[in-house]
């Protein structure tokens, strides 16, 4: 039965990771996976999150029975107010359908099925470069011709914004746009205030349609709000768009799998057959989904004192981060390479601009492992190893 089965190729960060785990160097630093670490280079279950399961664990109400297809309502609210604000107009009014799904990559499968099937949609441009599961995801939900649009220019180690410019002016009319709202993956460039304008207005020109991918919001700034800025920029112009949320890194529950698909609608006659349409996707997918995530996120979010708390938490880990570019920007800085991209940076990620040859030399060389593209996961760095890794950087750019 399965003779003629090729296999699949590796999904590269977790390659990376496994070839990690296989290396003996005692010095070996893993920048690659995108996940929260401590100084102490371990991983980080927020105080919040603990606090919020020792809540769950003595609630003898609760039960296992299915949640409802769409997911458990306390969550989807409260993380659709998270996103726009309790005060937005589209959250008073209620100009939404929000679906529990399985992670932010959940959300995207999810919209990316609606909108190949209900809208129609055929064409999707991601940004280049991109999350390299974007691409898998359209792909996998019917819409195979996947396109880009220019970002990142590598010798100013900035956004091509006129290249974004020119591109998004000649998609097709309802194309398919994905945006990364906040903590560009992999670049950690982001747009100005007055380029977001800019594009957003292009795009509805347009009439494209929009979904804002949101995997980082506290991680950029450190401030829920101010993060979530080019979403609420975007409900300000009062079009119709989506929302796809995830909650891996900024709650920490990484393994809960939880996530937020936000259809944001004007038109009222059409919520019920968009809410159906949208539980028929989840039925024929996860049927209905996990609990423990959503629960613990609603526990927070639902209470007062917990969201504040979890607002400084994050406070905390965006500031670590910042920290890290700051000792990575000074320590090579020692060795006569000034990297002001690393400190302009935001969010999770650094794209450094080292080339695979780069990259291979550090790996072998140094057992420091990144992705071939030159993108690190800032979160890796720690007061202990930064020297260390700032020392084969510099190796690694004088010699290979
Ligand atoms: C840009 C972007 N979108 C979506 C996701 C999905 O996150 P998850 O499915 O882990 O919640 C990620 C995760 O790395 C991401 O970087």
């Amino acid at each position: 039965m399965f003779d003629g089965v090729e296999a699949a190729p590796p999904v590269k960060v977790f390659q990376l990771t496994a070839d990690f785990k296989a290396c003996t160097g005692p010095n070996k630093v893993n920048l690659g996976v995108g996940a929260y670490q401590t100084n102490e280079g371990k991983p980080y279950v927020l105080k919040v999150v603990k606090e919020a399961e020792q809540r769950i664990s003595k609630d003898f109400t609760l039960t296992h029975e299915y949640l409802p297809i769409d997911g458990l309502a306390a969550f989807t609210d409260a993380s659709t107010a998270v996103m726009f604000g309790k005060e937005s107009p589209l959250v008073v009014n209620r100009k939404y359908i929000a679906v529990q799904c399985l992670g932010g990559t959940g959300a995207l499968r999810l919209c990316s099925e609606f909108m190949f099937q209900c809208l129609k949609r055929s064409v999707a441009y991601v940004s280049k470069p991109t999350w390299p599961n974007h691409n898998a995801i359209l792909k996998t939900a019917g819409i195979t011709d996947v396109r880009s649009y220019r970002y990142w220019d590598p010798n100013t180690k900035s956004v091509d914004f006129q290249g974004m410019v020119e591109d998004l002016k000649g998609v097709p009319e309802y194309a398919v746009i994905f945006l990364h709202a906040v903590a560009h993956n992999p670049t950690g460039m982001d747009l100005s205030t007055e380029q977001w304008q800019e594009i957003l207005d292009i795009l509805i020109k347009r009439n494209a349609t929009i979904v804002m991918d949101t995997a980082y919001q506290g991680f950029a700034s450190g401030d829920l709000d101010k993060d979530a800025a080019s979403v609420r920029m975007l409900a300000d112009k009062g079009v119709e768009f989506f929302v796809c949320q995830s909650m891996s890194k900024n709650f920490g529950l990484y393994n809960e799998r939880v996530g937020n698909m936000i259809a944001v609608i004007h038109n009222a006659d059409k919520v019920e057959a968009v809410r159906s349409q949208l539980k028929r996707i989840v039925r024929a997918n996860w049927s209905n989904p996990p609990s423990h995530g959503a629960l613990v996120v609603a526990t927070i979010l639902n209470d007062e004192t917990l969201a504040q708390q979890w607002r400084l938490e994050l406070m905390e880990m965006a500031g670590r981060i910042k920290d890290m570019r700051q000792l990575l920007y000074e320590k090579l800085q020692v060795h006569q390479i000034t990297w002001p991209h690393v400190i302009n940076q935001t969010g999770m990620f650094s794209f450094t601009g080292l080339n695979p040859a780069q990259v291979k030399f550090l790996r072998d060389e140094y057992d420091v492992f990144l992705m071939e593209d030159g993108r690190v996961n800032m979160c890796a760095f720690t007061t202990s190893n930064a020297q260390y890794i700032a020392d084969a950087i510099a190796a690694a750019v004088n010699k290979a």
